[in-house]
C-alpha cells in the first residue's frame, strides 16, 4: 500500500515527520518512518544547545544521525533551527554580550552549521518564533541586542553558507489570518523588496481542539504564495484535553484532513510535516499538562491517519 509520502508525491508535495533521538533505536518506529514519510526534521538535534554546547565547540552527532537515517530512507531533511530564543546553550544566555560580540557569535554559528550540512538539507528554519501574538517583535536576546536586522543578517549568512538550501521563517499560531501572520506578511514583503534571501514561511501548526480550527489557513497560505514564497506546514499536531474520546478523535481527523487539503489547494505550499508521527513520542503531554493524543498514530492507526489518506 502507498504511504502518505507516495500519496503526497502525486500532488508534487512531501509528507514529513519530526524525529528525535530516543526513537532512533525503536525499529518498529523506524520502519513506519521509512515507509510513510519522505521528509524528516530533527526535533532537537540541530538546535543551538545541541550543536554548539560550548562556545566555538561544535557537535554534529545528533543532527548527523538523522541526516544519515534520512539518506538511508531516501528522505530529505528540514533543518531546524538556527536562530531561536529557546534551547540555547548556557554559555550564550548566562552573560551579556555587546551587539558586535553577539553578531559575531550568530554569524559564526550560522556559517558553521549551515556549512556543515551544506548540500544535505532541503530547507532551514533560519529564524524561529520571532514575533509575539500581537505582531510585535518577540523580546529575545537577538532582538534586544541586535534589533530587527538580525533576521536579514541570518538569512544572508545562511544563504552564503549553502546557496541551494531553501530559507524559512517559522512560527506557531500563524495559521489563521491575524496580527501575528500579518506581521510575517509585512516582514516577508519587506525582506523580498530588499533582496534578502527568503524562500518560505513555515506554519508550525501546533493546533488544539479547544481553540477551534483556523478557518482562514488556506487564504493565509495563498497570500504568502502571492509574495513569491513557498509555504509549508512544518510541525503539525492537533492536541486535545485528555481523555481522548471517539468524538474528539473524529474531530481531530477532520482537522488533519482540512489542513492537508488547505496545503494541497495552494500552489507552492510544498508539504506537510507532523511533529513526530506517533503519540508515543509527542512533546505535547510533557509541555501541556492534561493534553495529549495529538498525532495520527498511537499503538495503532488513528482516525487522523485515515483522514490524511483521504485528503491526499
Ligand atoms: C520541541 C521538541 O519537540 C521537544 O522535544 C523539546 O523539549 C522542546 O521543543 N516549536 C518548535 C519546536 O519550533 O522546536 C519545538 O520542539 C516545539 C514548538
Amino acid at each position: 500500500q502507498l504511504g502518505l509520502a507516495d500519496l503526497a508525491h502525486r500532488h508534487g508535495r512531501y509528507f514529513g515527520s519530526a524525529v528525535d533521538g530516543p526513537a532512533l533505536t525503536d525499529s518498529p518506529y523506524l520502519k513506519i518512518l521509512g515507509d510513510q514519510f519522505d521528509m524528516v526534521t530533527p526535533a532537537n538535534g540541530m538546535k543551538w544547545y545541541a550543536t554548539e554546547p560550548q562556545q566555538g565547540v561544535f557537535d554534529w552527532k545528533d543532527g548527523d544521525a538523522i541526516v544519515q537515517l534520512a539518506r538511508a530512507n531516501h528522505q530529505r531533511v528540514r533543518g531546524h533551527t538556527l536562530v531561536w530564543h529557546s534551547q540555547l546553550p548556557d554559555w550564550l544566555t548566562s552573560r551579556e554580550w555587546t551587539a558586535s560580540e553577539l553578531r559575531a557569535i550568530l554569524k559564526k554559528h550560522t556559517f558553521a552549521e549551515v556549512g556543515h550540512y551544506r548540500g544535505k538539507v532541503y530547507s532551514w528554519d533560519v529564524v524561529n518564533e520571532a514575533f509575539n501574538e500581537d505582531g510585535t517583535y518577540r523580546d529575545t536576546i537577538w532582538y534586544q541586542t541586535l534589533g530587527p536586522g538580525y533576521i536579514a543578517d541570518a538569512l544572508r549568512w545562511a544563504h552564503q553558507a549553502d546557496p541551494h538550501a531553501k530559507l524559512y521563517l517559522n512560527d506557531y499560531n500563524l495559521e489563521a489570518i491575524g496580527p501575528k501572520s500579518d506581521a510575517y506578511y509585512r516582514l516577508a514583503k519587506d525582506l523580498k523588496a530588499q533582496g534578502v534571501p527568503l524562500d518560505g514561511v513555515g506554519f508550525q501548526g501546533h493546533l488544539a481542539l479547544q481553540y477551534g480550527y483556523p478557518a482562514t489557513l488556506e487564504d493565509n497560505l495563498r497570500r504568502f504564495t502571492e509574495l513569491g514564497l513557498d509555504t509549508a506546514l512544518t510541525e503539525v499536531d492537533v492536541r486535545m484535553q485528555l481523555p481522548a474520546t471517539d468524538e474528539k478523535l473524529a474531530e481531530q481527523a477532520t482537522w488533519y484532513r482540512d489542513l492537508t487539503e488547505a496545503c494541497l489547494a495552494v500552489r507552492h505550499c510544498v508539504g506537510v510535516t507532523v511533529w513526530d508521527y506517533t503519540d508515543k513520542y509527542s512533546w505535547v503531554p510533557g509541555v501541556f499538562p492534561g493534553e495529549g493524543a495529538p498525532l495520527p498514530w498511537d499503538d495503532q492507526l488513528k482516525p487522523a491517519y485515515y483522514a490524511l489518506r483521504e485528503a491526499l
